[in-house]
């Protein structure tokens, strides 16, 4: 008899991904999800992405009534559900510390109760802020960071007092937490109240800090969604990807298919107690992933380099992800060539209404980009 596993949050963009991984290696999966409308439309169905074979509990997380129908039986917990938007959490504060955390300690008063093989929670990049960076002297530096008169005269890069620029490094998981947001705070609390509770009650649990996940199921028309979501409804509808600051960005795009991977390895592995970088170990810039994602979709749009910045923007993180090789042997087998090619394939099946003016807006008359 095959094992159930839930998935909280599992109708979502990762979650269905993740479902279909356990699915084709033999588990039985259950999700809990609400169907939150920003990322599922206003009709709120269940996804026709979302395996057939998937028994859907459609609820809140922080229903009690539902949480305890959903875990029942199950030998191990995927915890997905977060509200995901980092410029939207600087506003809707009460909203994300609500879903994600108290969310997130419902869930955990009942998984104390039970004898769950796994606990995996998602985590996230976010939660470094800037990542790891080398000074002129070859010192290493946890702590760099913006001014806002720097970025007010356009200074983008990281620099010393006397204004020589730091080395970006991919950024290890003992890098200190710097928490530039309310997402950011909400993962980071997220990670550690799963981390906690688990080992105090004896469940081995594995907190995976995923970077920037990309690849079919992604909610194009969510506007706080990830950036290559973002850009590929803004270039389906023949407008010009919005660019940040000045494009040079260093991010890891690590494709969906490996993440989901990592999220079976580390069911299955004897990881626990951890946290655990999730990337694909090639970096590119903001601006050269527009370009080649215009490329593969064969639009002839150059992307907009605004010169604007976001408050909190983090200018370069990418991961070192050798723990995760180690305690998962978890290696990335997707190139961003393949990984492009196949979102591209999905992306020519879809339809995305471009809310990005309407987010550049909101967060505009807040003060969040400037
Ligand atoms: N996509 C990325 O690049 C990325 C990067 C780092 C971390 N993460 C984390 O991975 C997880 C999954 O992300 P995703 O990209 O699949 O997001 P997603 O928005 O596609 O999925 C989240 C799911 O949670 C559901 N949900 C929201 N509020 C809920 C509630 N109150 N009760 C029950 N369900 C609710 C939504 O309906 C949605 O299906 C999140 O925890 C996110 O923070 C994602």
């Amino acid at each position: 008899m095959s094992q159930t596993v839930l998935i909280t949050g599992g109708a979502g963009f990762i979650g269905s991904h993740v479902a279909n991984e356990l699915l084709a290696h033999g588990y039985r999966v259950r999700v809990l999800d609400a169907l939150a409308s920003q990322v599922h439309g206003a009709d709120r169905k269940r996804p026709c992405y979302l395996h057939e074979d998937v028994e859907l509990i459609r609820g809140d997380i922080r229903d009690a009534d539902v949480l305890d129908r959903a875990l029942n039986g199950v030998v191990a917990v995927y915890h997905f559900v977060a509200l995901v938007g980092v410029g939207q959490s600087m506003y809707q504060i009460e909203q994300y510390t609500s879903v994600n955390n108290l969310g997130t300690a419902m869930l955990l008063e009942r998984v104390a109760k039970k004898r769950i093989r796994k606990l995996i929670v998602a985590s996230s990049m976010s939660v470094y802020g800037e990542g790891l960076y080398e000074l002129p002297s070859g010192e290493i530096c946890t702590t760099a960071g913006r001014t806002v008169e720097q970025l007010r005269c356009h200074e983008w890069e990281m620099k010393t007092s006397g204004g020589q620029v730091l080395r970006p490094l991919p950024t290890p998981e003992w890098k200190t937490p710097a928490l530039a947001s309310i997402y950011a705070l909400s993962k980071f609390d997220q990670e550690q109240m799963c981390l906690i509770t688990g080992r105090a009650y004896g469940v081995p649990t594995v907190a995976l800090r995923f970077f920037n996940v990309y690849g079919p199921n992604q909610a194009l028309s969510n506007p706080y969604t990830g950036v290559l979501a973002i850009f590929a409804s803004r270039l389906l509808n023949n407008q010009r990807p919005m660019i940040f600051e000045d494009g040079a960005q260093l991010r890891d795009f690590v494709s969906v298919y490996d993440v989901a991977r990592a999220c079976r390895l580390a069911l299955e592995s004897d990881a626990a107690d951890v946290a655990v970088n999730i990337g694909s170990g090639e970096t590119i810039t903001i601006r050269q992933i527009a370009e080649r994602l215009a490329a593969v979709l064969d639009k002839d749009v150059e992307p907009e380099i605004t010169g604007n910045y976001r408050v909190g923007d983090i200018r370069h993180c990418y991961p070192d992800i050798s723990l995760a090789k180690k305690v998962l042997g978890y290696s990335p087998a997707v190139t961003l060539e393949l990984g492009l090619e196949d979102l591209a394939a999905w992306l020519s099946e879809q339809q995305a209404h471009d809310n990005f003016q309407e987010m550049q807006a909101e967060l505009a008359g807040r003060g969040l980009v400037v």
